[in-house]
Formats: C-alpha cells, sequence, structure tokens
C-alpha cells in the first residue's frame, strides 16, 4: 500500500514537473557549464576561509564581505541580526545575510549556506573548508557567472531569486535543537509570522510560503562526494542534477570519474539549517555529503585538503541547474502539492 502510492506520488512529480521544464537545448548546457570564473570564485573563498566563529572579528570581516559582494552583484541585501543564548558565551549577536533579486515577488527559489564556523576551545585555527566556506564561495560565484541571465529574469513579480547566508549554524557545545541552527530559526520564525498580499489574487500569504523551494548546499569540497536524494517533494529537481551531471560527464566536460548524486530516494537522517523551513512546509532540496567528508569537524577541514576537481565539476553541474531553473520557469512549480512521504 504504502510502495503504490509512493510510486503514484513519483509519476505524478515527474509528469507535473517534466510538464513545464524543458531542457534548454543541449548547446546551452555545454555553453553555461564552461562560463568558469576561477579568479573569481578564488577570490571570494580567500575571504571566507578563516575563523569566523559568532561574535569574532573574523566573523564580523566576513559578514561585511558578503554583504558587499551581494550588493556588488546587484542584490537587495537584508540583514537579520538578533540575540540568543547559546550555552558557553550566554547571549551572541548572529546576523543572517539575505540577497534577493525581485523582492517583491510572489515565489522565491532560495539557495542557502551557513558562514559561520564551528568554534573548538582547543582550535581557534578552525575555518571550515567544506563546513560551509566553499558552498558560500559557490553561491556568490554562481551569482556572478549567472548574472546576465539572472537580470533577465529581473523585474518580473511572481518569480525571484534569493541567496541565504545563515549565521549560527553549529551548535557550541554538543548539538541538539536548542544548540544549532541559531540562524535559520530565527529566520524561519520572523518569515511566518509575517505576512504578503499576492500582487494578482490579493490573497495574503505568510512570507515563508513564498519560498518556492529551499536549496541547502553544505559539506562540499572533498573528494568523491555523495548527493543523495532525501525529499519526495524535490525528487523531479535532485533528478535534473544527476541527469546534468551524466550529460557533461559524456560531454568530456567534468574533471573527475564516477558521479556525485544519487538518483535514489532515501531517508534523511542529517540534522541542519533546513530543518526550521521543513517544519514549516518549506520544500527541500538538501546538497550534502553523506557520509560526511573525512575531514568534517577536524583542522584538516582546510585550504589544503579541499579537492578542486570536484568543487569545480560540482560548479558546472549545479551552474547548469539553477540557471534551467530561472530561464524555464513560467509557472509556480507548486512543489508544495506534492506530500512527503516521511
Ligand atoms: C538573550 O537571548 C534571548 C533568546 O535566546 C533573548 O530573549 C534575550 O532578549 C537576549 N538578551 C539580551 C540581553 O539580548
Amino acid at each position: 500500500m504504502i510502495g503504490d502510492s509512493i510510486f503514484f506520488v513519483f509519476l505524478v512529480t515527474v509528469l507535473g514537473y517534466g510538464a513545464r521544464s524543458q531542457a534548454p537545448p543541449p548547446s546551452a548546457a555545454r555553453q553555461i557549464a564552461q562560463l568558469d570564473n576561477n579568479d573569481h570564485l578564488q577570490y571570494v573563498l580567500s575571504n571566507i576561509l578563516k575563523p569566523r566563529v559568532v561574535g569574532t572579528k573574523g566573523h564580523d570581516e566576513v559578514a561585511t564581505f558578503i554583504a558587499s559582494e551581494l550588493k556588488t552583484l546587484g542584490f537587495d541585501v537584508e540583514l537579520d541580526s538578533f540575540s540568543a543564548y547559546t550555552p558557553v558565551f550566554r547571549n551572541l549577536t548572529f546576523t543572517n545575510i539575505v540577497g534577493t533579486i525581485n523582492s517583491n515577488a510572489a515565489e522565491f527559489v532560495a539557495l542557502a549556506c551557513h558562514y559561520d564556523s564551528k568554534y573548538f576551545p582547543n582550535d581557534p585555527g578552525f575555518v571550515g573548508a567544506t563546513d560551509s566556506a566553499v558552498p558560500c564561495a559557490l553561491m556568490l560565484n554562481l551569482a556572478k557567472v549567472l548574472m546576465p541571465y539572472i537580470q533577465q529574469i529581473r523585474g518580473r513579480n511572481d518569480f525571484g531569486l534569493m541567496l541565504i547566508f545563515f549565521d549560527g549554524e553549529e551548535a557550541f557545545q554538543e548539538w541538539t535543537q536548542q544548540d544549532s541552527v541559531y540562524g535559520s530559526k530565527n529566520l524561519a520564525a520572523k518569515w511566518s509570522n509575517s505576512l504578503y498580499q499576492m500582487p494578482t489574487t490579493k490573497q495574503t500569504i505568510r512570507n515563508i510560503d513564498r519560498i518556492e523551494v529551499l536549496i541547502l548546499l553544505d559539506l562540499i569540497g572533498a573528494q568523491s562526494p555523495r548527493f543523495r536524494n532525501y525529499y519526495m517533494r524535490t525528487q523531479a529537481l535532485h533528478n535534473q542534477l544527476v541527469g546534468i551531471e551524466r550529460y557533461l560527464a559524456k560531454a568530456g566536460l567534468l574533471n573527475t570519474r564516477g558521479f556525485m548524486f544519487y538518483p535514489r530516494l532515501e531517508f534523511s537522517g542529517v540534522d541542519d539549517d533546513h530543518r526550521p523551513f521543513y517544519e514549516q512546509n518549506v520544500p527541500i532540496l538538501h546538497i550534502i555529503s553523506t557520509p560526511f567528508p573525512k575531514h568534517w569537524h577536524t583542522k584538516y577541514d582546510d585550504a589544503e585538503h579541499l579537492h578542486w576537481p570536484t568543487i569545480k565539476d560540482f560548479n558546472r553541474i549545479f551552474r547548469v541547474f539553477l540557471y534551467q531553473y530561472i530561464t524555464n520557469r513560467e509557472a509556480s512549480f507548486n512543489l508544495r502539492s506534492i506530500p512527503e512521504y516521511h
């Protein structure tokens, strides 16, 4: 019984999404994949890859850098600052950074990462290269490289792009629901408790319901990652990543052998910044490597241990994905009409 209904929903997902999403001609995917701007990627990464524990100078510098890059790229920038109690430092001030194209739009595709680094009392030099300096650098690099296409959606009132840099993802002591994801809890609560009037129907909805899908990037930059598919609602989107990876591999446009995107739907046991949004019914695409990178939460999660062929391949695959998403989006994907199975 359960199996049957899952299969039915899967079909609806694929057909429902497929009807609206026409893959652009292969030449476009090839061309977009090759738009690398490695100098820019290195530049943004070098400005993020430093100890940036909440409440420290490094953290302030990184926050200032991200906000200023977003402004330079033409995003509206909103800073969501708040105070919250933490086990080690008592109250700290956290700041989520949100960059938006078409701030008044009814719906958004939201990409997200966390920019804080974890506090280790015995390792003040911890830089969290995969966790999550690289994901944040990739988001800024994507925006930079795809700007000519992002400009084409500017001015639309039905659809916009949002880049969310969460603060305070890391636990200060031990990971619990309280001691973790401080920034995303605050933003999800704020957007759940404020309203927006739809420009066409004049209907009022919660701001959080304007997020068509939250695509969370985490733990990216180590060799041989495995990105699995955790959510029924975003199955079609995940499958698109699988397809793009295969297409680019066949076209000889990837550096690494083997695949990083795995199509099979699996149960997610990984808690992360998506939790407060998931609990408010936001469709989630969680792009995190499981198992976690070998050097996760150790001093070796640093520049020296990044695997650049993998990062460049991920960047190409994800760039084509985002390009297809924004250029093909004519009507709402309405992923909320698809039930989650767990
Ligand atoms: C400390 O954080 C709590 C929330 O965790 C908040 O309610 C309180 O107002 C904060 N105190 C100060 C002095 O900011």
